[in-house]
C-alpha cells in the first residue's frame, strides 16, 4: 500500500448513511457525516448542553468546547484561533462580513465578482451596491469553464475594492489559479475575498499560503454538520466595526462577528468533522478523487455532453453534463429510481450557467468525494448509457 492509497472499507464503514443501497453522489451539495461526527453532536447535547461564561460545569465544557472549535478551525485553515469565524453557513456569513467591510465603502467603490460563483458570494455584494450605489462587475469564463484572468485584470481599477472568486467551482468543479487573482487584487488595492465551500471537501486550505483577505467555507460540505466557517485576517476584521451587541465581547476578534449564542452541538460535531478528514489525510483523498474522475471520464457515453474540463487537470471531481433529448431532472430522477443521487439545475451558479446557454434548466451534476466508490461510478454510468 503506498502512502496514498485510501481504506476504502475502512472508510465506508465509518459512515451510517453508507450502509444503504444509495450511491451518494450528491456531495456538491453535502455529504454524509461519519459515526464519530454523529457521537460528538449526540455527547455535546447529552452532557454538556448549556450557554457560555456560566460558573457551573457545563458552561465550562461548553467554553472549552468554543475554544476548542475555533483552534481546530485554525488548523483546517492554516490561520490563528482569532481570525475565525462560526455562522450558520456561508451565505449569511457573507453577508454579514460584507455587511461589515461596507461600512468602509463609498459611492463608486467597484467590487469583482466571477462568472464561476456560487451566488453566496455574489448576491452580498449586489445588495450592498443597491445599498450604496457600488459598482459590482463580472470576470468572464472561457468556454472550457476556465476563469478569464486577461478579462479580471482588465475589469480591475484604482476604484476595486474586493475581488470576490471561488477556489472551485461548485458547478463545474473547475479550481481557479488562486494564487494569481491574489496577486491582481492586491497590486490593485483590492482584498482577495475567496468561496473556499466547493474546494475544502477536496483539497487542504492554507489561507497563509493563498494569501487571501477574507475565506469561507461550509462544514457540511466537509463531512460535517450544516455551519458556515469564515477566515478574516486580523488586522482587517479588527478595522471594520461589527454589528454585534453591545455586551458581548470583542475579543478574539473573530468572535465580534458571531452573532448570539452558537451552535454548540455542531462545533463538536466539526471538530470531528475534521479530525475525521486528518485521520483519512488529504494525500489519499487527492489520489482517490482523481482516480474516480478519471474513470468518470474516460466512460462518459456519448450521448452525454460535459461542460467543463475534460481531464482531471484543473479541476475537482464534479461534473456538469446534459443527456441528448433529456431534461437534467428527468435524468435526475431516473437516476433517483436506481438509486443513484445526483443532482440538477443551476445549483444557485447561475452566472457561469448563462454564460454556457444552459438555463433555464441548467445541467445534470454527479460529485464524487474520497468515500464514493469505483463501482459507483460505473453504475452512474451504466445507467446513463441506458436508452
Ligand atoms: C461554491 C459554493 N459557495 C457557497 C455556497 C453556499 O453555502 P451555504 O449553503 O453554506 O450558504 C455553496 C453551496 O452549495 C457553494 O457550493
Amino acid at each position: 500500500m503506498t502512502a496514498a492509497a485510501i481504506d476504502l472499507a475502512g472508510v465506508r464503514a465509518r459512515f451510517p448513511a453508507l450502509a444503504s443501497a444509495v450511491a451518494f453522489l450528491d456531495g456538491p451539495g453535502g455529504t454524509q457525516c461519519p459515526q464519530t461526527v454523529l457521537d460528538a453532536i449526540g455527547a455535546y447535547l447529552r452532557e454538556s448542553n448549556a450557554n457560555l461564561g456560566g460558573a457551573f460545569a457545563a458552561s465550562r465544557r461548553s467554553d472549552e468546547l468554543v475554544e476548542q472549535a475555533h483552534a481546530t478551525a485554525a488548523r483546517f485553515l492554516g490561520c490563528r484561533a482569532e481570525e475565525t469565524i462560526f455562522g450558520q453557513n456561508m451565505t449569511t456569513l457573507n453577508f454579514a462580513l460584507s455587511r461589515a467591510l461596507g461600512r468602509t465603502l463609498e459611492e463608486g467603490d467597484e467590487i469583482l465578482v466571477t462568472r464561476l460563483d456560487h451566488d453566496g458570494n455574489i448576491a452580498p455584494w449586489l445588495e450592498l451596491a443597491h445599498d450604496l450605489d457600488l459598482r459590482v462587475r463580472l470576470v468572464e469564463i472561457r468556454e472550457d469553464t476556465t476563469l478569464d484572468l486577461d478579462d479580471l485584470e482588465r475589469k480591475l481599477t484604482e476604484r476595486t475594492r474586493v475581488v470576490a472568486f471561488p477556489l472551485a467551482a461548485n458547478a463545474f468543479g473547475t479550481t481557479t489559479d488562486a494564487t494569481r487573482i491574489v496577486e491582481l487584487a492586491h497590486a490593485a488595492g483590492a482584498l482577495a475575498w475567496a468561496d473556499a465551500v466547493h474546494y475544502a471537501p477536496h483539497r487542504p486550505v492554507d489561507v497563509a499560503a493563498l494569501g487571501v483577505d477574507v475565506l469561507l467555507c461550509s462544514p457540511y460540505k466537509f463531512f460535517g454538520p450544516h455551519l458556515g466557517l469564515a477566515y478574516g485576517r486580523e488586522d482587517l476584521l479588527r478595522s471594520w466595526r461589527p454589528y454585534k451587541v453591545r455586551p458581548a465581547a470583542d475579543e478574539p476578534v473573530g468572535s465580534r462577528f458571531e452573532t448570539g449564542t452558537l451552535a454548540h452541538e455542531l462545533l463538536a460535531g466539526f471538530v470531528a468533522a475534521v479530525e475525521y478528514v486528518g485521520e483519512v489525510g488529504w494525500d489519499a483523498i487527492k489520489a482517490h478523487e482523481r482516480a474516480l474522475g478519471q474513470r468518470f471520464l474516460d466512460g462518459l457515453p456519448r450521448r452525454c455532453t460535459l461542460y467543463g474540463l475534460e481531464t482531471m487537470d484543473g479541476r475537482v471531481p464534479t461534473f456538469a453534463f446534459r443527456v441528448d433529448g433529456i431534461s437534467p431532472r428527468e435524468v435526475a430522477e431516473a437516476l433517483a429510481a436506481r438509486d443513484i443521487a445526483v443532482w440538477d439545475g443551476d445549483y444557485y451558479a447561475a452566472e457561469g450557467m448563462a454564460r454556457l446557454g444552459l438555463q433555464p434548466d441548467g445541467t445534470v451534476r454527479a460529485g464524487f468525494v474520497h468515500y464514493n466508490t469505483f463501482d459507483e461510478v460505473d453504475r452512474l454510468l451504466a445507467a446513463l448509457a441506458e436508452p
